[in-house]
Order: structure tokens, then sequence, then C-alpha cells
């Protein structure tokens, strides 16, 4: 938890490739001879299999030693599996109407406010999780999410993030995957206002900088991610709070129709980082299961924790952890 790595996009390219190479029969990582001889074996074998080793790279791979153990990089990083397909992409953002495992209409004025379950949709593209939130006071009351500038860490840049939706402006919706490392619900999760108290126990538990950083910013409650500490402020575009990210959360912007109360995804933000893992926010490796009605996934499927469809069998199988 908390180590300050950063995988630069070269490292993800170059990861990348070392997992297939431990993978491939052909160049298989030796997992006997990696338990004897350490670090200086993964070292010799990224370095003879993939390429030289700077030392940025060697301390990257350390961290994930130290991290999350060099056995399980490939869960660790999911979405690097992706990158083993050719990408499909989209020209223009889609319009889509957000449902939920049923298939229906979500309704904004229903949304419950400081929901703590895993409450995700996909957009634009098959795997792109996004968190739905309805931002709420410690009194569970909904608060208005103004509009705010974002800064980049990594780059010093800014783009501007169009502020909360919904009939009290407190709606919003942030990429689920960690812009660290790429780890997933359950691992980045949302804390609201409750659970925020430094310690707590795993699933809830919040390390003291992350609750620091968060009563610093005035963040009644925060997304975190468990894998290695990266925080994020859901109340102001899901900026970085503490690292080792660089990158804040991609947001989806959404759009309420006053008639119906049924919420749509409408695009993302270009300025915004792209989704982890991902080439582009218009590209990835399958559209939207949801436009094939064969593949028994709702139109644009929204899991809340408890009733997730087949699409989402890894989260059902780990189970809903969250709820109050
Ligand atoms: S993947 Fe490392 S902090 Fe989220």
């Amino acid at each position: 938890m908390g180590r300050h790595f950063v995988l630069k996009r070269e490292d993800f390219v170059f990861a990348t490739r070392l997992i297939r190479r431990m993978k491939d029969p052909k160049t298989r990582f030796d997992e006997r001879k990696f338990a004897e001889k350490g670090r200086d074996y993964l070292y010799n074998y990224a370095e003879e299999k993939v390429g030289p080793l700077d030392k940025g790279r060697r301390s990257f791979l350390k961290g994930i030693l130290i991290g999350i153990g060099v056995l399980a990089v490939a869960s660790a990083v999911p979405v690097i599996s992706y990158l083993n397909q050719p990408p499909v992409y989209l020209k223009n953002f889609p319009w889509i109407i957000i449902v939920d495992s049923d298939g229906n209409p979500i309704e904004a004025s229903k949304l419950t406010v400081n929901d703590p379950s895993i409450l995700l949709f996909q957009y634009p593209m098959e795997g792109d999780i996004t968190f739905l939130l309805n931002m709420g006071d410690a009194n569970d009351n909904p608060v208005s999410i103004p509009p705010t500038t974002v800064v980049i860490p990594e780059n010093g840049t800014t783009y501007t993030f169009p502020g909360g939706v919904g009939p009290n402006k407190s709606i919003v919706a942030y990429s689920a995957i960690c812009q660290h490392l790429g780890c997933q619900p359950p691992e980045i999760h949302f804390y609201p206002p409750k659970y925020l108290t430094p310690g707590g126990t795993v699933p809830n538990f919040l390390p003291p900088v992350a609750y620091q950083a968060a009563q610093s910013a005035n963040a009644a409650s925060v997304i975190h991610c468990d894998c290695h500490g990266s925080t994020y402020d859901p109340w102001r575009g899901a900026a970085v709070l503490t690292g080792p990210t660089l990158r804040p959360l991609p947001y989806v912007e959404l759009y309420w129709d006053q008639d119906t109360d049924y919420l749509y995804a409408t695009e993302m933000n270009l300025k915004a980082p792209v989704i982890m893992g991902q080439p582009s926010d218009l590209a990835s490796f399958a559209y939207l299961s949801s436009f094939n009605e064969q593949t028994g996934c709702p139109k644009m499927l929204l899991s809340k924790g408890q009733t997730p469809s087949e699409c989402y069998s890894k989260l059902n199988n780990e189970g809903n952890t969250f709820s109050s």
C-alpha cells in the first residue's frame, strides 16, 4: 500500500510484452526459479525476453514485486489482457440511456444518495466500467456538485469537469478503472461519508494519508483504490488526492431528461486522461455487448452489486462486500 511507482505508457507496453512472454509455453516464466533467486531472476528474464531495463523500469518491476507479487501481475492489471486483441473504434461518442440490470431505465430521483454498493455501467465500450454516484452529505442529503477545473498532475494540464446532473445536480459518473495500474471494483470503490474514517477494516480501510488528504480537500467522501492507495475526489471531478496515480479518473458526461427522469451517458472529455488501458476513449477491444441482444446483456447494463447479469459474473463471484 502506498508505493510511489507510476506506470508510464511505455512501461505499460513493456509490461504487456512481459506478461505475454511469461504466459507463452516457449518462454514461460519459471516460478520455482523466481522463488529461489528472487527479483534478479525477474530482471534477467525481462531483459532477455523483452528488452533493456533502465532504472525507472527496474523500480516499476520492483514496485510490482512489492505491491502485488509478480505472479499476480496479470490479474492485478486486468486491462492488459485486452491488449492482445485488435482494437475497434467508435467515430463519435454514443448517447445511451442508462438502465438497470433488468433493462429498465434508471430514474435519477430514485438513485440512492451515498450508495456504497458497486453501481456500475459500461461506457463507451465494452469493459469501460464506470461508477454512477449520487453524492450527498453526512446525513445522506443530496449535494449539488458544481463545475470545476481539474489538474492532471502528470503533466500539469487542466480540463473542465461540468458538475453533477439530476434533480439536485448531485449525480456524477467516473471511470471505475484505477488510473494507476488498472485495478477495478471491488478493489477500487466509493467511500461515502460514513466510511470516511482513517483505518477500519478491508474493504473499508482508508489509510490515514488518504483520510488526511480528504480532510484537507474538504471532501466528505472519496473513491479509493485498495491496490496501492490511490485516492480520488468525486466532489471535484475525481481529481487526485493521493498517489501513486498521477492521473484523475476520467468522467462520463451525463444528461438528465427532466420529463422522464431518465439518465443518459453522452460523451467523454478528450482533454481528460484516457481510460486506463485503452488506446483512446473511442477505441477498445469490443463494442458494448449491449448492442447485441443475443448476448443476454441488457441494453446498457447497470449492475447494482447484488444483481449483476452474467456479463458481470466476475463481480458476482467476488460478491458485493460494500452494502451498508
Ligand atoms: S491500481 Fe494502484 S492504486 Fe489503484
